[in-house]
C-alpha cells in the first residue's frame, strides 16, 4: 500500500524553462456522501460518486522560469479577467502541495481558468477547479520526469487535488470513483480516488444527473466549517459506520443493477447528509421549501409511474435527479411540466456519467 511519502520526488532528470498545459476536469456527485475528515484533508469514512460530463473546469496553466525562487508567484484569471479574491485558496493550495511538487517556487504561473456551468449556479466549482489545476501541475511534473508511469500521474494528481478540496480527488479518472480505504474495495485509498475496480451493471451506463438549481445564493456553510462539525458531534461515528455499510450495499447493487436498491441506498445518503447538519451544533437547514417540493414530486411520480429515478443532494439546496438513460425522455418531460417551476429562473443543467479530466493542450 502507497503512503503520502511515496508521492515525494528525489530528482528530476529534466528542466524546462518554460512552456503550458491546459485541461479540463469534471464535477462529480455523490452517492454515499464525504462529510467529516481528520487532519491533511484525510476523510473520517470512505465515499463514491458519479464523474460528471459536462459540469466541468478548464484551466491553463503557463509557467515560466523566475530568479528569485523562495516565494510563490502566480496570476490567476477567472474568464479571462483577474480574479484576486480567488487567490487566497490557491496559494493555500501550493503551500499545502510544495512537499509533493518541490519545484513550485522555481516558477511563475499562470492560472487562466473558466466553467462550462453558470458562474454562480450553487454548483460548487472547487471539485473540478482544484481537480484541473493538480492535472496541469502533474502535465509539468511529467515534463520534468518523463519516467513516471501513468498509473502514478493519475494517483498523484489525485492526491495533489484532494489537498485542494477533499472531492476533489473523485474529479481525476474513472466513470464511478471509490476515495476512503474500504475493507471489500481493492486498492482503495483515504490519500486518492480509484476507478470503481468490480463489475458495474449496464444499467448504470450513461447514468444522468439533472442538475435542478433551487438556490443560487452564497453558500450558507462553506464544506470547511460543514466537515468541522461531525467533530463534536452526537451522531458521528454512526454516520462513518453507515457509509462504509452503504458502500458495501452499493458495491453489491452495481453489480446487480438492481435500481429500487440503488434508490434506496442513494436517497437515505442524501438526507443523513442534510440530517447531520441539523444535528450539529450549530445546526444548519440547508434545504429550501423548493427543495422538499420537489423530492416530494420525485416519490410521487415514481410511486406512480414505477419509473426509476431518484434524487441526492450536495451540502445546498440544489437537486439531483438521477435516472438510466433508457427512461431520460419520460423523467424530462417530468421535469418540465412538474419541476421546473420550483427552480430558480426555471433553471437546470442536463448532465451524465463522464470519465474524467482530458488533457486539451
Ligand atoms: O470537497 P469538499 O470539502 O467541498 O466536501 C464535499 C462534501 C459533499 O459534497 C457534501 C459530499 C461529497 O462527498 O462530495
Amino acid at each position: 500500500m502507497l503512503t503520502a511519502n511515496d508521492f515525494i520526488p528525489k530528482v528530476y532528470s529534466q528542466t524546462i524553462e518554460s512552456g503550458s498545459f491546459q485541461w479540463s476536469a469534471p464535477s462529480n456527485i455523490a452517492l454515499v456522501k464525504y462529510w467529516g475528515k481528520k487532519d491533511n484533508q484525510i476523510p473520517a469514512n470512505p465515499s463514491v460518486s458519479f464523474t460528471l460530463n459536462n459540469c466541468k473546469t478548464i484551466t491553463k496553466l503557463v509557467f515560466a522560469k523566475k530568479e528569485k525562487q523562495d516565494i510563490f508567484s502566480f496570476d490567476l484569471l477567472f474568464e479571462g479577467k483577474p480574479k484576486e479574491d480567488f487567490k487566497p485558496k490557491i496559494l493555500k493550495f501550493l503551500e499545502r502541495i510544495e512537499i509533493y511538487l518541490p519545484f513550485l517556487k522555481e516558477y511563475h504561473f499562470t492560472i487562466d481558468t473558466e466553467n462550462t456551468f453558470p458562474h454562480s449556479s450553487g454548483i460548487a466549482s472547487s471539485a473540478s477547479g482544484m481537480a484541473a489545476l493538480a492535472m496541469n501541475l502533474m502535465s509539468l511534473e511529467k515534463a520534468l520526469n518523463p519516467e513516471m508511469t501513468e498509473a502514478y500521474f493519475y494517483q498523484k494528481a489525485s492526491l495533489l487535488a484532494r489537498l485542494g478540496s477533499g472531492s476533489a480527488c473523485r474529479s481525476v479518472k474513472g466513470q464511478v470513483v471509490v476515495w476512503g480505504n474500504q475493507a471489500n474495495i481493492e486498492g482503495s485509498s483515504d490519500l486518492y480516488g480509484v476507478e470503481f475496480p468490480n463489475a458495474i451493471h449496464d444499467n448504470f451506463n450513461n447514468f444522468q444527473d439533472t442538475i435542478l438549481l433551487v438556490d443560487k445564493g452564497e453558500k450558507q456553510v462553506s464544506s470547511t466549517v460543514g466537515h468541522d462539525l461531525m467533530h463534536a458531534h452526537p451522531y458521528a461515528e454512526r454516520r462513518f459506520e453507515q457509509a462504509h455499510e452503504n458502500l458495501d450495499k452499493l458495491n453489491a447493487i452495481f453489480e446487480s443493477g438492481n435500481l429500487d436498491e440503488f434508490i434506496k441506498v442513494v436517497e437515505s445518503e442524501a438526507l443523513t447528509l442534510h440530517a447531520m447538519m441539523m444535528t450539529s451544533m450549530p445546526y444548519f437547514i440547508l434545504m429550501k421549501p423548493n427543495t422538499l417540493q420537489i423530492i416530494n414530486a420525485i416519490w410521487k411520480f415514481r410511486s406512480a409511474t414505477k419509473i426509476p429515478v431518484c434524487f441526492t443532494l450536495d451540502a445546498g439546496a440544489n437537486v439531483h435527479v438521477l435516472y438510466p438513460e433508457n427512461v431520460s425522455e419520460k423523467v424530462l418531460q417530468f421535469i418540465k411540466d412538474e419541476l421546473v417551476g420550483f427552480c430558480q429562473n426555471g433553471q437546470y443543467l442536463c448532465d451524465e456519467i463522464g470519465s474524467g479530466a482530458i488533457k486539451l493542450a
